[in-house]
């Protein structure tokens, strides 16, 4: 099969997809409004129709959006999501896609981040470069995209923050009304900025996140909301294709591990399926290890890691990370696989260590959200324990920006000693230049 037969018309008539609940097997149409199962409400998954093009033709194709992106592709190829439609949403229509565009996100290598985590060969893979500044807009725009195409009459989600920032922009772009359910306290003035400047209608939950999707999942059945929190299916789809750039990016040789900060699990179960698909359509050879990453006062997936997820676990959540403060994820079931499939392994690490980790990738000038350092720590965690090995290759997952959450950046700095608490007069300042220029230099 030539690259070129592949015309996007061409795909777009041609395939199909089909969602099915992994719990009793139902089947429903590619135009489905529900994000759960009507009969029993488990999970639903996406099925493909697998392209035509397989192994190296598909990797050229992905590879020729690529290198047309910037001046002959489509809208769609120059989105680091659309760019990878037949893995995504196949049948949605150029006119039905709601894209930013999003992805095409940076891979660095920083020395310093390697030295700390204890890995030769450690790349960060940064989504705080999408949109609205975090991984989630790569779920959203497919999320959005299928409530165009069910003619939705307005989308909800609950959110630590992300989500509902996210959420917020692509309704705008959709112009359909957006409602966010987010727990009181907690949630960083950065999201809460983007998300009502975005317009969405938030409300804020007595609560925790944990309280927010279950209200949301209660308000969307009754009221007919169609609900894109990541157990809708779409938005695994869309988040797939973090892990489907970065193996582009590295010529589709797989690294050793992937690593991920893992609260709700919708990120751990769609990498899992990129995985699995990206290896039985011949686009790598080998399948990486995922490295799902806990912080340890909201680490009920570590538990269940460490008696092989013999039941599913919740806690009470608490962590200063609070993007991913949750205790009772959603995709547990999807999750458990996305491990198992990849030879996986789940650690918890400490807010201390979190912290650890964020002040150096910030201090490096890549810097991330509190959440985002987790994947960074867990590496260290697991180097220093022997289960990565110094000379394996790693690409940890930063999730969001570090202005997410400018008080934990500053909180960090100034405690860290950098900067003045108070302002200065123009001698003091001159003063405490010199002093610190000369405290540097006799280092
Ligand atoms: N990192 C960041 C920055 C997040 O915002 C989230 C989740 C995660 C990691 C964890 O991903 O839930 O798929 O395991 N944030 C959600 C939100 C819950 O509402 O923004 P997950």
């Amino acid at each position: 099969m030539s690259v070129q037969t592949l015309t996007p018309a061409s795909i777009a008539s041609e395939q199909r997809s089909t969602v099915r609940c992994a719990s009793c097997g139902a089947t429903l149409d590619d135009r489905t409004a529900r994000a759960t199962c009507a009969n029993c409400g488990g999970l639903l998954a996406v099925e493909h129709v697998a392209p035509k093009a397989k192994g190296v033709a598909l990797r050229e194709l992905f590879d020729a959006r690529l290198g047309a992106a910037s001046y002959r592709g489509s809208a769609a190829d120059r989105s680091g999501v659309w760019r990878f439609r037949e893995l995504v949403l196949p049948a949605a229509r150029p006119e039905e896609i709601v894209s930013h565009p999003e992805g095409n996100t940076p891979l660095v290598a920083r020395e310093a981040v390697a030295s700390f985590a204890g890995v030769n060969a450690l790349r960060l893979k940064h989504e705080g470069h999408n949109p609205s500044a975090s991984f989630k807009d790569r779920g959203m725009t497919a999320a959005l995209t299928q409530a165009r195409r069910i003619g939705a009459r307005a989308v909800a989600c609950a959110s630590t923050g992300n989500t509902s920032a996210s959420l917020a922009a692509y309704a705008a772009q959709a112009g359909i009304p957006a409602f966010v359910l987010v727990p009181e306290g907690r949630v960083s003035t950065g999201k809460l900025a983007q998300t009502l400047a975005y317009g969405a209608h938030m409300i804020r939950l007595r609560g925790d996140f944990d309280d927010c999707l279950e209200l949301a999942r209660e308000a969307s059945e009754r009221l007919g909301i169609y609900l894109v929190n990541s157990l809708n299916p779409f938005r695994v789809e869309g988040q797939k294709t973090i892990v489907l750039e970065l193996l582009q990016q590295l010529g589709w040789e797989s690294p050793d591990w992937i690593a991920l900060p893992a609260g709700n699990l919708g990120n751990t179960a769609a990498f899992g399926k990129a995985l699995r698909e990206a290896h039985a359509l011949g686009l790598i050879d080998r399948v990486p290890r995922l490295l799902a990453v806990q912080a340890a006062g909201a680490a009920p997936f570590a538990a269940g890691f460490s008696d092989d997820f013999a039941t599913r676990r919740r806690v009470r959540a608490e962590t200063a990370a609070t993007a991913i403060r949750i205790g009772d994820p959603a995709s547990w079931d999807r999750a458990v696989e996305a491990i198992r499939f990849t030879a996986g392994h789940v650690v918890a690490v400490s807010d201390a260590e979190i912290f650890a980790a964020k002040r150096v990738i910030d201090a490096c000038g890549v810097g991330c959200e509190p959440a985002s350092a987790a994947s960074v720590a867990g590496v260290r965690t697991l180097a220093e324990r022997g289960i990565i090995g110094r000379e394996e290759r790693v690409v940890s997952v930063l999730t969001g920006h570090l202005l997410k959450d400018p008080d934990a950046a500053l909180a960090a700095r100034v405690a860290g000693g950098l900067g003045s608490d108070e302002p200065l007069t123009r001698d003091e300042a001159l003063a405490h230049l010199e002093r610190v220029l000369t405290s540097s230099s006799s280092r």
